[in-house]
């Protein structure tokens, strides 16, 4: 069975000072969590300081970072390396979130690269895809996500299910407070499994977890938890605080 992977994306929230009070807080609150995964993606000057903490605890919770340059090392300002995440603890990063697609124009092959980089460095990619308001009102939103997917892994070699995830995070649905429903998400989550079927075959489409994105909360997490191909949540705003983002990682299905 696939293991829940419930992921705080804190985005640009939370110096070290901060980030520090909530992992101490957050390593008390999910001490007794056993069948899912806990992870949080911190903003990058946290991550040492935090991956350090980690290292010395008992606590689940795991490290990731929300993006990554792919160049082991070079002449390439204010970028991180994924070699860099690996010294600090990180098991995962963030690849091809909307913010960075929309916000700083990454492309899907870009994105490949990134990802390709990523498993090189045997960190996992959180692989985002989603559709715009637009695109769905359109009627391309399969078609959308299927070609963000393809593109996103090109030529990425996959060999076990857990080495890769896919979060799927409908951009009008992010940082709105607007959800997409249970059913419309699991049909965009059993639509990405078949492309995954067609990449890797069915022993590894079957085993990757697929998260869902986009104004996930405390009061609409245990609908979407409970659909049989939604795999853990990419929480955004209510992973800033530790009561909320218990809640969500303690899910009811
Ligand atoms: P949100 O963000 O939960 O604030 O909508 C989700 C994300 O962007 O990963």
């Amino acid at each position: 069975m696939r293991t829940p992977l419930m992921a705080g994306n804190w985005k640009m929230h939370k110096g070290p000072g901060e980030a520090i009070n909530f992992l101490n807080g957050l390593s008390d609150a999910v001490a007794d969590v056993e069948d899912r995964e806990v992870l949080i993606c911190p903003p990058f000057v946290d991550i040492y300081a935090l991956g350090r903490m980690l290292r010395k605890s008992e606590t689940p919770i795991k490290l990731g970072g929300q993006n990554l340059y792919p160049a082991e090392e070079g002449a390439y300002t204010g970028e991180t390396a994924p070699p860099m995440l690996k010294e600090c603890n990180c098991d995962y990063v963030i690849l091809g979130h909307s913010e960075r697609r929309h916000v700083f124009e990454e492309d899907d092959s870009f994105i490949n690269e990134k990802v390709k980089a990523a498993r090189q460095y045997d960190l996992i990619p959180i692989l985002c895809v989603g559709e715009t308001e637009p695109q769905r009102d359109a009627g391309q939103a399969e078609e959308v996500v299927s070609d963000q997917i393809r593109g996103g892994l090109t030529d990425v070699e996959i060999n076990s299910a857990d080495e890769l995830v896919i979060a799927y995070e409908p951009v009008w649905a992010i940082g709105t407070g607007r959800t997409a429903t249970p059913d419309d998400a699991q049909a965009m989550h059993a639509h990405i499994r078949t492309i995954l079927t067609d990449l890797y075959g069915e022993g590894i489409a079957n085993g990757v977890r697929i998260q869902y994105g986009g104004s996930v909360k405390p009061h609409n997490v245990d609908e979407l938890m409970a659909q049989p191909d939604i795999d853990g949540a990419l929480v955004g705003g209510a992973s800033l605080e530790v009561g909320s983002f218990e809640r969500i990682v303690k899910f009811e299905a």
